[in-house]
Parts: C-alpha cells; sequence; structure tokens
C-alpha cells in the first residue's frame, strides 16, 4: 500500500502544529468562522453564506467575506459546524470535519479525495458543492436525496459523507458500478485485502489471451457482490489506462490496485476519527 502522499503528510504536519499546509490557520480577532482558502470564486463565497444562514448562523461577514462574526453562538451550533460544513476551514480554533476529510487525497486534484477519483469520468459535479447543497436544502442525517442521473457518484459519496441515505439511478452499468464502489467498499475493507493476494496472482497472463479468463474467472468467483465490484472497477480502470494512456495493463492494474485500497482505507479511517456514520 502507498504509505506516504501529501495528504498523508499534511495531515502529519497539521496534526503536530496544528496547522495545515498551505492553510493559514491565524484568525482575525472579529471573526468566529473562516473559509477555506480555496474558496474563491463568487458562487463559492454565495454558497457558503446560504450555508450558514441554512444552518442557522446569524452572521456578519468580514475581511472581504471570508470571515464571519457570529452573533448566535452556542456549542451546539459550534458542533453543528463542525460535522457539516462545506466551505469552512475553522469554527474558532477548531478545524472542521471536512478540512479534514480533503487531505485525504491521492491525487493532485483537490476534488478527488478519497474514493471520488476512482475511475476516469468528464462532467462530475464539484464535491465541495454538493456537499453545500445538502445542507443548504435542508438534509439532516438519516434524510434521504434521490440523484437520478447519478453519473460517478458523486452525491452518493458526499451524501454518505453526511450520513444522509443516497438513491441513485444511471442508465449507464459503468456509472452504477463506480459509484457502488465509491460507497460500499468502506464495508469490505478487510475481504478486499483478503483478496488481493490471490487477485495479484492472476495478474501476470496478458489482457487479451484465453489465459486472461483467469483473472475474469477469478473476480467472477468472489461470492461477496461488493468485493467483486472493486475488483471489477480496478480492472476497468487498468482497462481505461491501457486504452487511453497507452499503459501496459498489468502495471496499471497493479498501481491502480494499490491506490484504490488506500482510498478506501483512507476513507475508513477518516470515518473513524471523525466518528462518520457511513
Ligand atoms: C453529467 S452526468 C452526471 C454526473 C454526476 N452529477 C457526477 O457528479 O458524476 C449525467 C448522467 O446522466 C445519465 N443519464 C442520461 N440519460 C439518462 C436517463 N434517461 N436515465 C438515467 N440516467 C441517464 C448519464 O448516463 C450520465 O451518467
Amino acid at each position: 500500500m502507498t504509505e506516504t502522499y501529501k495528504g498523508q503528510k499534511m495531515m502529519k504536519k497539521a496534526e503536530e502544529i496544528q496547522e495545515f499546509w498551505a492553510y493559514d490557520m491565524k484568525q482575525s480577532v472579529n471573526s468566529d468562522v473562516t473559509l477555506l482558502d480555496n474558496v474563491q470564486f463568487i458562487y463559492e463565497l454565495s454558497l457558503a453564506q446560504l450555508e450558514l444562514r441554512a444552518l442557522g448562523v446569524n452572521f456578519v461577514a468580514t475581511n472581504g467575506l471570508r470571515e464571519f462574526k457570529v452573533s448566535n453562538k452556542s456549542n451546539e451550533l459550534d458542533e453543528k459546524l463542525i460535522k457539516r460544513t462545506a466551505y469552512l476551514k475553522s469554527v474558532g480554533k477548531r478545524f472542521t470535519d471536512y478540512i479534514q476529510i480533503i487531505q485525504k487525497n491521492r491525487t493532485r486534484s483537490v476534488n478527488q479525495y478519497l474514493t471520488h477519483w476512482i475511475y476516469p469520468y468528464k462532467g462530475k459535479f464539484h464535491p465541495q458543492m454538493i456537499r453545500a447543497i445538502l445542507n443548504i436544502i435542508g438534509l439532516n442525517q438519516g434524510d434521504s436525496v434521490l440523484d437520478p442521473f447519478l453519473g460517478s457518484g458523486t452525491t452518493a459519496l458526499e451524501a454518505q459523507l453526511l450520513g444522509i441515505n443516497c438513491v441513485g439511478i444511471d442508465i449507464s452499468p459503468l456509472c452504477v458500478l463506480q459509484s457502488k464502489v465509491k460507497v460500499e467498499s468502506i464495508d469490505v475493507l478487510a475481504d478486499i485485502i483478503n483478496w488481493k493476494g490471490k487477485i495479484r496472482d492472476r495478474i501476470d497472463t496478458p489482457l487479451f489471451n484465453d489465459e486472461n479468463k483467469t483473472l475474469d474467472e477469478t473476480i467472477e468467483s468472489i461470492s461477496d457482490e461488493k468485493v467483486k465490484n472493486f475488483y471489477k472497477m480496478a480492472k476497468l480502470v487498468a482497462v481505461s489506462d491501457n486504452a487511453r494512456r497507452g499503459r501496459n495493463f498489468s502495471n496499471a492494474f497493479l498501481k491502480n490496485l494499490e491506490l484504490m485500497l488506500s482510498s478506501v482505507t483512507d476513507y475508513y479511517q477518516i470515518a473513524k476519527k471523525l466518528n462518520l456514520i457511513v
């Protein structure tokens, strides 16, 4: 498994010195809550304020709309903001759940944290915006959301992070598969790890010959649907890397398998640390 990566280093450093790499944690005396540094577009500043209002905050914006003075402060409100907001980095001196979640990223793209990155997909939602919209439309833990054009599963994963049930529909079986893998693999992490040795043994045969059936057959022989889906997805990511980028199938499969496993492990760890109900 990949042990060192940018997010992991950032998290470690943050825990040591109570600061996040690239995030200035200094706060002005006029601020109770502060936006994440990467919140910059006008629509994001607007959504951030809509989100605060939807979560019951009475505020005055300061410091170029990046900090807020809250007039109805309470411990309960602080807790809610820490657990749920999409655009805040801190509430008082405390980090939000979201800033901690986004450190768990195996890619170079700020949006592709946890399992969001799995399988290339053009035209997906910005996950942070979906988290904010779930708050703005007033959904709470235990509520349900329907995404009738689920695509790569962004809504499903963001809903899961907030303890919201998601029903997703997509006409494409590939979209259904990748969405399931992103949210269900965490349930079967130990079983996925148990199957890794056997699956790796099957990968040394070339892709397009009869022998290769042994990889497919091995995947098909997995009785747990969620574990089987994980390995089907790992194969499809490698097929995509091979077809689109000309990468060697076996190398791509092995590399992506480790990355996918690391991402699911990241998800498991952060869910445990933050007591998320996933
Ligand atoms: C732009 S994508 C949605 C992307 C998604 N918001 C995300 O974050 O990944 C639109 C999706 O709608 C699906 N779709 C199109 N027509 C559909 C239909 N009639 N029924 C169900 N899904 C459909 C497509 O397969 C595609 O995955």
